[in-house]
């Protein structure tokens, strides 16, 4: 069993590069499948959730170079056939669902294994069957998979209005829809940067995908797609942690490879608090800062602050002056975090799907849990703040979606390892 080991307590300053976004690559290497063709993606960040999707996409026949050095990853997907893809690896991790779109999109039909991913309470995937179906493909459960299949020639370009405003069921019916017949109306569409990023390799492989980013995005389908070669936007998850972490105990960081609007809600809430920062063109500097105040968070979807940030900012809040409150109205059981921070000394607990917290906390290094991704971020966070040394378990939620992030933490000072226990 592997752990994080972190002595805290010392101030960091130096550089962290930001790597590729976890959320965009694992929907755009599922997205290669609609081309039929040889696919290049350039900064694909290495960790654990790009390994399975690659190991998936071989199991179907896809044939990869990759060169994590240097962030490549070459996918020929013209010898990829639509077998059943079964519980196991497809359950590791959430974005298996983008198989469902992609397959459907290019074959027909697709036999994909029940998602997995992050306990944040209920994740219903009631929206992406409300598009396929509509789009005219037939759902077959079966015990631990879900079967999908055209019902008619092909599938067929229609309007669908998403009830809530979904991340993967917008980019799951882009996929599905590039290769319907016709033009499919997504209304009240997600607008992450993720989805126009995905929007964007779709267009580079001769899809017709208008509006990524506005709540109405428009497909007109096409049969044919083709090759490509596309770099991955910065991971924006990735830059506000450490943007966190440099405010409460940086004496100079610069976080380098960001794109700054797509961070502007919570780069606000971090002026809110006093955070001295510098924004640069594809980088911010946040400056020692002292005195925070306390502020409230409530998280929403894009453009608003992101639920994915606001257990990776808790241990930052806790270093402020003031008492507060983060609601999550994306996923209101997302407060796993909230026990482990406690037995770190935090003062902070869970009130009808509010999180209360009372600042300033003096953290110490304790044994808590990682029970999730960003909770274990939330973790490595306050971890590097508390005195004494803290001991992470269950680490491969953090492995998910960080990118070397012991080489990043310890390269501007944090004492920190990874050990087999
Ligand atoms: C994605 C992100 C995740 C992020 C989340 C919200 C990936 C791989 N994961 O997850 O990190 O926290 O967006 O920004 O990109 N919902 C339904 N029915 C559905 C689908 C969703 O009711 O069919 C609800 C969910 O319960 C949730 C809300 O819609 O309350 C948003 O979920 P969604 O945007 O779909 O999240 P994911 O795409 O799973």
């Amino acid at each position: 069993m592997k752990k994080i080991v972190i002595n805290g307590g010392k101030r960091i300053s130096g550089t962290i590069p930001i790597s590729g976004a976890k959320n965009s690559v694992v929907a755009l290497i599922p997205a290669t499948i609609l081309a039929n063709d040889i696919v290049t993606l350039e900064g694909v960040p290495d960790i654990s959730d790009v390994a399975s999707l690659v190991e998936i996409m071989e199991i179907m026949g896809a044939k990869i170079e990759r060169n994590f050095e240097e962030g490549r990853l070459v996918i020929d997907t013209r010898s990829v056939v639509s077998r059943p893809l079964p519980y196991g690896k497809i359950n590791s991790l959430r974005a298996s669902y983008y198989f469902n779109g992609a397959l459907l999109g290019r074959f027909g039909q697709a036999t994909v294994g029940l998602p997995g991913g992050c306990d944040l309470g209920p994740r219903p995937t009631d929206l992406h069957d409300k598009a396929f179906k509509a789009l005219g493909a037939r759902k077959i459960q079966e015990e631990e998979a879900e079967h999908l299949e055209v019902v008619g020639d092909s599938l067929i370009g229609t309007t669908i209005y998403m009830d809530v405003v979904s991340v993967g069921a917008t980019i799951n019916t882009m996929l599905a829809a590039s290769r319907a017949k016709g033009v499919t109306i997504i209304e009240n569409a997600a607008r992450e940067p993720e989805i126009i990023d995905v929007a964007t390799l779709l267009n580079n492989m001769g899809a017709q995908v208008r509006g990524a980013g506005t709540d109405i995005i428009r497909i007109t389908g096409t049969e044919e797609m083709h090759g490509a070669r596309h770099t991955v936007i910065p991971d924006r998850i990735e830059a506000g942690t450490y943007l966190a972490l440099a405010a409460a105990i940086g004496d100079g960081v610069v976080i380098e490879n960001v794109i700054y609007e797509h961070l502007e809600s919570f780069i606000a809430k971090l002026e809110e608090m006093g955070v001295r920062l510098t924004i640069r063109q594809d980088s911010i500097e946040v400056h020692k800062s002292e005195n925070l105040k306390a502020v409230n968070i409530t998280s929403v979807p894009y453009p608003g602050f992101a639920t994915d940030l606001q257990q990776p900012i808790t241990p930052l809040l806790l270093q402020t002056k003031g008492r507060g409150w983060i609601v999550d109205t994306i996923y209101e059981k997302r407060v796993n975090h909230v026990p482990e921070l406690a037995r770190m000394g935090a003062d902070i607990s869970v009130l009808d799907d509010r999180i209360l917290y009372e600042a300033p906390n003096e953290l110490t290094g304790a044994c808590v849990k990682a029970t999730d991704l960003r909770a274990g971020a939330a973790l490595v966070t306050a971890g590097a703040i508390a005195k004494g040394t803290t001991q992470i378990s269950n680490i491969e939620f953090i492995l998910r979606g960080y990118d070397h992030i012991i080489e990043k933490l310890t390269a501007v000072g944090v004492d920190i390892q990874l050990i087999e226990a």
